[in-house]
């Protein structure tokens, strides 16, 4: 952790997302995306991971918050 990191130990921005992974990551080959735009989660909330499903609307209300998708076109 860097000097000047304030986060709590313990805390951070996905709340329940494949917490049983030490980090969460997952490679996309664009040239094989089915849909010309694919928005996926920058949330952490939504309940197909890593692909968005509006969950951020959701969020967003209840927090103040400003998040949305990366829209990945093919
Ligand atoms: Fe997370 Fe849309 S559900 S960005």
């Amino acid at each position: 952790r860097a000097d000047g990191d304030t986060a709590a130990a313990g805390s951070g921005i996905n709340p329940a997302i494949r917490k049983e992974e030490a980090k969460v990551v997952d490679t996309v080959l664009a040239g094989e995306l089915s849909k010309p735009l694919t928005p996926y989660c920058r949330c952490w909330r939504s309940g197909t991971f890593p692909l968005c499903d509006g969950s951020h609307v959701k969020h967003n209300k209840a927090t103040g918050d400003n998040v949305g998708p990366l829209l990945v076109k093919k």
